[in-house]
């Protein structure tokens, strides 16, 4: 029998989940709703939100983490990112269960495409999060990296905030430029610097490249942006080990997390389990609910407890 044909059920599931040694777990939003987060395709999710509220300037809801439009209009994601800020949720029974397969010992690793952090707050250690997260942001310009608390305060007060750094390289290279300037009038003559006064400021832009000191971005990784090398690093080697793939709580909508699928050898099973069917792929066994139910029904049925939440929120 092809593999496609051996597995179809829960008990199949059940039966896999027993013998697998290396389990990937690949997650989305689908696993932190229960916690209070909107998922980001579903009806009631944050695209549509932000398409029915139409408070911002978008012309697609997707822009809000576009790249490109981020350059351009930092101010309008400034304005939203305090509603995406991880807050004080509790993780979910898929969250713990994650932690549950860490501490049997047979998760190999959880790929999370979420940014809300839940997993790492449920004690998973293994967990990469593709999507990166709000615990770093870097300056777009001269790449400086700074922890994400320092962007805090901007994000709670819908501030751009601007690099420091670039600020003071600004300054000190304007100061260089006033001081080649007088250097170089000097020794021209007073009728050519007379000229030269004229284009002070234009010359000081140029040099500088133009614009203001470098937005400061959250690592959160936008539409545009390459995904850290650490996610095709890990993969490399998973896919060596792995046994066992499932799939939790995403639309599998976005690249180049959704291509797990097809990068993990064809030998190993996969098990989906979200709320809606998927089409464009075909895991062996689609177990279609509420993935919080699910996990519960699975765990009892290996005889496993889900661990309580020990996060208290503040
Ligand atoms: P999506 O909103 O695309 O998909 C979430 C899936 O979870 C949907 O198919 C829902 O049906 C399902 N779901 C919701 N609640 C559920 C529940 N209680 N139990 C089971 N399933 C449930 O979110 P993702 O696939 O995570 O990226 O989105 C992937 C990426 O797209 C995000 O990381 C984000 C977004 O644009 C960036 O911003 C770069």
């Amino acid at each position: 029998r092809t593999r496609l044909e051996q597995y179809s059920s829960i008990e199949d599931a059940v039966k896999l989940i027993k013998t697998s040694k290396k389990i990937i777990i690949l997650s989305g939003a689908g696993i932190s709703t229960s916690c209070g987060i909107p998922d980001f395709r579903s009806s009631t999710g944050l695209y549509a939100n932000l398409q029915n509220e139409g408070k911002f300037d978008l012309d697609d809801p997707q822009q809000m983490f576009d790249i490109s439009y981020f350059r351009e209009k930092p101010e309008v994601f400034y304005s939203f990112a305090k509603q995406i800020y991880p807050s004080n949720f509790i993780p979910s029974p898929c969250h713990r269960w994650i932690k549950l397969l860490e501490d049997k010992g047979v998760l190999l690793r959880n790929y999370t495409q979420n940014i809300d952090t839940l997993e790492s707050l449920a004690g998973v250690q293994n967990v990469l999060q593709c999507h990166g997260s709000f615990k770093t942001a870097s300056c777009l310009r001269c790449k400086t990296r700074v922890p994400g608390q320092n962007i805090e305060p901007y994000i709670m007060s819908q501030q751009v905030p601007y690099c420091g750094i670039c600020k003071a390289k600004r300054a000190e290279e304007m100061e260089l430029q006033k001081k080649i300037k007088e250097s170089l009038k000097k020794s021209k003559g007073k009728a050519k610097a007379s000229w030269d006064d004229q284009d002070d400021s234009e010359e000081e832009e140029r040099e500088w490249g133009g614009g203001e000191p470098g937005i400061i971005k959250p690592d959160i990784t936008f539409f545009g942006q390459a995904l850290d090398s650490e996610f095709d690093e890990c993969l490399f080697k998973d896919r060596e080990e792995v046994d066992l793939l499932i799939v939790i709580g995403t639309s599998l909508k976005v690249a180049p997390v959704s291509e797990v699928l097809t990068h993990i050898p064809h030998s190993v099973p996969q098990i989906y389990i979200n709320l809606t069917p998927v089409h464009h792929v075909h895991p062996d066994i689609c177990l279609l609910g509420d993935a919080d139910s699910i996990v519960t029904y699975l765990s009892d049925r290996l005889g496993w407890n889900i661990p309580l939440p020990t996060a208290v929120p503040k």
